[in-house]
């Protein structure tokens, strides 16, 4: 595996490659890697020949500048496990490489980013996302890109721009990894204390309260969320948002029915934690 640092030096080892007729894979990343950065790679090595995992910790996507600079960094470990599944390029470049000085450009995505995550951290954590990974696509040129379902709403986001903007590729979304108590894979993770940890698994219980009682026949959100909201209670979680919404929009469903998705936030020992489940109301 070859770590790369500059957009020129990128695009003329992925042109070598394209012209020797092999499809390419982006993983876009930011880094502290875990079995559901893992689980990707190892996606987009199945679906095609080379694989490039950019790790950029993306500062316009942080709306708090604290989380940004606690956010966990460990390049060395994280070439470790691209090399051992499978990545050709590790892309990891600086954030001057990717934000030259008078940088003045970025991508809006209406209607998609407006609720939960948008409406917690702000406009500007998804139009962050959309720029940078809009930068992505065009310095890679990637056949399809893999993307988590544990980062529903971002899916969605990105999926939207692939799509207003005319991005030629395929954008695929995977299974959210999880740890044996429920607990969605995350790289914020390791900032919990033991105490905190504990409590963690109340956003994947909650989310499967809902779940089941959807599945049951529960046909108004009001009572799903309640019934989230109780179960994550009773692990002293506080949610800062519990939603149940169209899968596909984002938007109320009254009466539940169809592809729905339930979603979370929640702060465990100021911690910030996200997760959703997907839930077919027929
Ligand atoms: P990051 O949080 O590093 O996540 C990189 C990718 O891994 C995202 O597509 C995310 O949804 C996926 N992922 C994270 N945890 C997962 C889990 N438990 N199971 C499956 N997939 C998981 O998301 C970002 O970085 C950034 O916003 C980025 C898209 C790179 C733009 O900066």
């Amino acid at each position: 595996m070859r770590i790369v640092r500059t957009v020129a030096e990128l695009r003329a080892l992925l042109d070598d490659e394209r012209r020797a007729g092999r499809t390419v894979g982006l993983v876009p990343t930011m880094g502290y890697f875990h079995e559901g950065h893992a689980s990707l790679m190892r996606r987009a090595r199945d679906a095609c020949d080379v694989v490039v995992v950019s790790l950029f910790v993306n500062p316009t996507q942080f709306d708090d500048p604290a989380d940004l600079v606690a956010y966990p960094r460990d390049e060395a470990r994280d070439a470790s496990v691209a090399a051992v599944a499978g990545v050709a390029y590790l892309f990891a470049p600086e954030p001057a490489e990717i934000y030259p000085p008078g940088f003045a450009t970025s991508v809006t995505v209406a209607r998609v980013t407006e609720p939960m995550e948008g409406a917690q951290r702000g406009p500007g954590h998804f139009r962050g996302v959309a720029t940078v990974v809009a930068k992505l696509f065009n310095i890679v040129q990637p056949h399809a890109a893999f993307f988590g379902q544990k980062d529903a709403q971002q899916a969605l986001v990105v999926r939207r721009m692939a799509r207003d903007l005319d991005f030629r590729l395929r954008v695929e979304v995977c299974p959210t990894v999880r740890e044996p108590d429920g607990l969605a894979m995350s790289s914020r993770n390791v900032r919990l204390d033991a105490d905190a940890r504990r409590r963690a698994v109340a956003l994947a219980r909650g989310l499967e309260a809902a779940r089941s009682r959807v599945l049951d026949g529960a046909t108004n959100a009001v009572d799903v969320v309640a019934t989230g909201r109780d179960a994550m209670r009773a692990l002293d979680v506080e949610p800062e948002y519990f939603e149940v919404v169209s899968a596909d929009t984002l938007e109320p469903v009254d009466p539940l029915a169809g592809e729905l998705l339930v979603a979370v936030a929640a702060r465990v020992g100021g911690v910030r934690l996200i997760d959703n489940v997907l839930v077919d109301a027929g």
